[in-house]
Parts: structure tokens; C-alpha cells; sequence
């Protein structure tokens, strides 16, 4: 693992109990991660100029990009990312210098700028652009580029955002098993 957990100023990512981290995954310096997150192929995560925290059960799909922003006098706590927990990041998504809630589906391909906050239990479509400073209410669909309230989301969709991250629990265990040999 020591490719794939890497120092920054001497700082290590801290990693929480049996989490999944791909062997072609990149994480670097200050990144907390929560029990049961899953960090999957060719995901590039720098905590170096500010920190990243992700939460229990979350999962940062194939070739996502993470990153933060420095801080300086005009802003002095900078943009740290922040993943609450049950968050499904899909595939090929940036996310920068954001706040992310709990149980939010990020779909893939979106990108999301710093100082944006999503709140608890939104949905953010396919290839979505959520722009600087922008807050997406809790209990939505989000599309477009930049991004609009589409409308509320159904049960059946709120059930999906818990059911998600479920089902990458089970699959990162399988990998762990297949890892571990
Ligand atoms: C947005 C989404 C949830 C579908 O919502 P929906 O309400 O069922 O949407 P529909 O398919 O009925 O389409 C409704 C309209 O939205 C448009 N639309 C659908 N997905 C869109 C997207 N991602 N961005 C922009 N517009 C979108 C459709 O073209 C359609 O437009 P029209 O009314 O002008 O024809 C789905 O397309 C999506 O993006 N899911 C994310 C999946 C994902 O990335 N998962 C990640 C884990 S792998």
C-alpha cells in the first residue's frame, strides 16, 4: 500500500477500519477516511495545500479526481474537500474544494468547484457542473451544466442514495476478500 498511501509535509492519510483502497489509487498527505469507504481504481486524491475528509461508507469511484484549495488572506481556511457519509461519488467525477453531506449521489462525470455545498440526500446527474459557491438543497435532483433544480426526488431515489452505498460496502468487502487472497 505504500504506492498508494503517500506523505505530503509528513503527513499520511489515515485510514479507518476496513476500508477499500485500490492498488492503482493515489492518496496523498492530509485525508481522513472513514470506516468502510471504498476508493476505487485510478483515483487521484491530494490532501497537500488543505485536507480532504471522507466519510463512513462512501465511495469515490473509478478515475475520480479530489483535490482542495490553499488558503491565504482572502480566504483563510481555504477550500478543504468534505465527504459526509453513505456518498456515492461515481465515475470520473472532480470534485474541488467542496461540502458534501451525507447519503448524496455525485452521478459521473460531474464536476463540483470550491466552496460549493451539497446538502444531505441530493442527486447531482450525469455530467453536471455545480459551480463556485453554489448550495444545492437537501431533497433534490440537480442537472445541467451549470446546475439547476430539476425537481424533488422520489422515495424511490432517496431509498437508492442508502441503497448505493450498501451495495459498495458488499463489493469493496469482495475485493478486500480477493486482495487478501
Ligand atoms: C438525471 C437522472 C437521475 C435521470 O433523471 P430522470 O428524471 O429520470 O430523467 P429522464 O431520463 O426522465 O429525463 C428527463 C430530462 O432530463 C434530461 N436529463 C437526464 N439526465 C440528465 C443529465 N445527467 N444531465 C442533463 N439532463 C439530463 C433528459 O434528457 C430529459 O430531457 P428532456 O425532458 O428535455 O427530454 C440520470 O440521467 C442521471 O444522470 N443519473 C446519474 C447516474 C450516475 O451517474 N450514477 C453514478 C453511479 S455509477
Amino acid at each position: 500500500m505504500s504506492s498508494v498511501l503517500r506523505s505530503y509535509k509528513g503527513i499520511f492519510p489515515t485510514v479507518g477500519e476496513r476500508v477499500y483502497l485500490d492498488p492503482s489509487s493515489v492518496l496523498v498527505g492530509d485525508i481522513t477516511l472513514g470506516d468502510d469507504a471504498s476508493i476505487w481504481p485510478l483515483v487521484a486524491a491530494r490532501g497537500d495545500v488543505n485536507h480532504i475528509r471522507i466519510g463512513q461508507r462512501s465511495n469515490i469511484q473509478d478515475g475520480s479526481v479530489l483535490h482542495v484549495t490553499h488558503k491565504n488572506k482572502e480566504n483563510p481556511e481555504g477550500y478543504p474537500l468534505l465527504i459526509g457519509d453513505d456518498v456515492t461519488v461515481g465515475h470520473k467525477v472532480m470534485l474541488h474544494g467542496c461540502t458534501i453531506g451525507n447519503k448524496v449521489l455525485v452521478g459521473m462525470g460531474a464536476i463540483v468547484l470550491d466552496g460549493a455545498i451539497i446538502e444531505d440526500e441530493v442527486m447531482v446527474g450525469a455530467g453536471s457542473l455545480v459551480p463556485p459557491g453554489k448550495r444545492l438543497e437537501s431533497g433534490f435532483l440537480y442537472v445541467g451544466s451549470p446546475v439547476k433544480q430539476a425537481r424533488p426526488l422520489k422515495e424511490a431515489e432517496r431509498a437508492f442514495l442508502q441503497k448505493s452505498s450498501d451495495n459498495y460496502v458488499v463489493t469493496k468487502n469482495e475485493y478486500i476478500a480477493e486482495l487478501e487472497g
